[in-house]
């Protein structure tokens, strides 16, 4: 990673995604963790204070050295042991049947082969686990669509590589999840072109 990628993206993120706009979706997405938890892409620890006391303990993905370290204080506070266990979603180290759920939140449209991490996202959930997520994505309107479509590639210059335009409820079921429970909508206060959110709860089907 370059200067740019590994010491501004981080802070930027921590900034962008820690806007008090987003805690209602975290609280939201949060809610039914249980037991073992995956977080891939953990970034800066922004969902921390909304970990529920059913999560037993959270093993954080994150390749963002910066990230982890600007967690430490939400970390200090944390009532859940969190450990950083990974480095890289498409590539887990852990072996099958681990998890009891898994946990993204603004990082499907950051991972550079998400097909691949949501393969090692359904690997390393037991049977019966579940995977809770809230994205960004392509927007449910051409003239929107339209926009991200020509906005994207600045996107993904200023943002790590984060994506505009992938359309996150047909990435999970292409990938062998079933959607349990979704929501779709705008995020009120955000530009449609980055606030087109979909939240939801997806399982592996056949597990
Ligand atoms: C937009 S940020 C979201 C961070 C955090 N999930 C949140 O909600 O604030 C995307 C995150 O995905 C991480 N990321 C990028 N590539 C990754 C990969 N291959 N595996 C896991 N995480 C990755 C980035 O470092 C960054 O922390």
């Amino acid at each position: 990673m370059g200067f740019y990628d590994d010491r501004i993206v981080p802070r930027l993120v921590n900034i962008a995604c820690g806007m008090s706009l987003t805690e209602p979706f975290r609280k939201r997405v949060c809610a039914d963790l249980r037991g073992r938890v995956v977080e891939i892409g953990f970034g800066s620890g922004l969902n921390v204070p909304f970990y529920p006391s059913t999560i037993e303990s959270i093993s954080a993905v994150e390749p963002a050295d910066l990230g982890w370290k600007l967690a430490a204080k939400r970390l200090a506070t944390s009532t859940v042991p969190v450990e950083r266990s990974g480095l890289d979603g498409e590539s887990l180290p852990f072996d099958d049947n681990t998890f009891d759920s898994a946990l993204s939140t603004w990082t499907m449209c950051t991972i550079p082969d998400v097909d691949a991490a949501l393969r090692e996202v359904r690997r390393v959930l037991k049977p019966g686990g579940t995977l809770h997520f809230v994205e960004h994505g392509l927007a449910p309107h051409e003239k929107v669509r339209r926009w991200q479509y020509r906005l994207e590639p600045i996107q993904k210059a200023v943002a790590g590589g984060c994506h505009l335009t992938r359309e996150i409820p047909a990435i999970v079921r292409a990938a062998g999840f079933e959607i349990q429970d979704l929501d779709t909508f705008y995020e009120e206060g955000t530009p449609k072109f980055l606030g087109a959110l979909s939240l939801g709860v997806t399982a592996p089907v056949e597990k």
